[in-house]
């Protein structure tokens, strides 16, 4: 069987042999000028154009997935995020990566002002049919369309690890967060007590792939998912680079063992 294919890079379509109806792993489509081939998932070095594409890709079954895969606890962790950001009526918060807008809505349900921001045009596509009235901004994290101060609090849930320079996302945080304004970051990290990093990491590694087969839409999605996890700076990496960027008070908490980790700052 075949799949119609489109190169972003040279923007030329061809069939592609494909498994089950959707493209083989690993895929590739070479041409004189091409120098990248096609895009199912991202590389590790998170190439920012395969990791656009990518989220476009899993943009209509992204939340379904994502509820399914992490077994329920991501609407746990959510609440949490909600929590940690207390976001108050009037205020101006910013949801990085935002995707969908599924991880902005608890912030506007206190009655803040939240702008989404992610540079998939899918995400947002999709986040727009659902939520037409959130204002939904496309921008890169490296590059934000915002002035400088703009924000009483910022948050990032699941994006930072996607993006290719980390270091340069936490300053452009920083940039458009006000004096005295927090940041929140809610990210995959290490479970903290070795029998169950061990078995996590099984799950991870075995049996995420085989589910994400049987719900997602691009199941090799899952397969970066599994890898930029195991190459994701633990809890004190993370506060560390926080650091750097010039956040103060800078803390963590872990979710579900370590599974996933928040972390906090604040702008002096
Ligand atoms: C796993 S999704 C998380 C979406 C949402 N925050 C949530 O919790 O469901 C990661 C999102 O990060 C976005 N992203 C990755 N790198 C980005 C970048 N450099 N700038 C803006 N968005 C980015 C992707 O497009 C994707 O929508």
């Amino acid at each position: 069987m075949f799949c119609v294919s489109f190169c972003t890079d040279c923007r030329w379509t061809q069939l592609v042999q494909s498994v089950r109806g959707r493209l083989a792993t690993g895929a590739k489509h070479r041409r004189p000028g091409c120098l990248n081939g096609w895009v199912t998932r991202a590389s590790l070095d998170k190439q920012p154009h395969e990791v656009a594409t990518m989220f476009d890709d899993v943009a209509a079954n992204y939340d379904l997935t994502n509820d399914v895969l992490s077994l329920g606890q991501a609407r746990l962790w959510r609440k949490e995020v909600a929590k940690a950001v207390h976001a108050r009526p009037a205020e101006k918060v910013l949801d990085l990566a935002a995707g969908t807008a599924t991880s902005s809505l608890p912030f506007a349900a206190t009655g803040a002002y939240v702008v989404p921001c992610d540079f998939s045009l899918g995400m947002l596509q999709e986040g727009k049919k659902r939520n037409p009235w959130l204002p939904f901004t496309a921008g890169d994290a490296t590059r934000l369309p915002f002035r400088d101060e703009t924000f009483d609090a910022v948050t990032i849930s699941f994006g930072l690890r996607n993006v290719q320079d980390t270091d340069a996302a936490l300053r452009e945080l920083y940039r458009v967060t006000k004096p005295g304004g927090r940041v929140v970051i809610c990210e995959f990290s290490q479970p903290t007590w070795t029998p169950f990093r061990t078995v996590y990491t099984e799950y991870l590694m075995r049996a995420l792939p085989p589910v994400a087969r049987a719900v997602s839409s691009n199941p090799d999605a899952y397969v970066y998912l599994a890898e930029s996890i195991r190459a994701w700076p633990d809890q004190a990496g993370l506060a560390a680079k926080l650091q750097r960027a010039g956040w103060s008070k800078v803390a963590w908490r872990n979710l579900t063992g370590g599974v996933v980790a928040l972390h906090r700052g604040v702008r002096p």
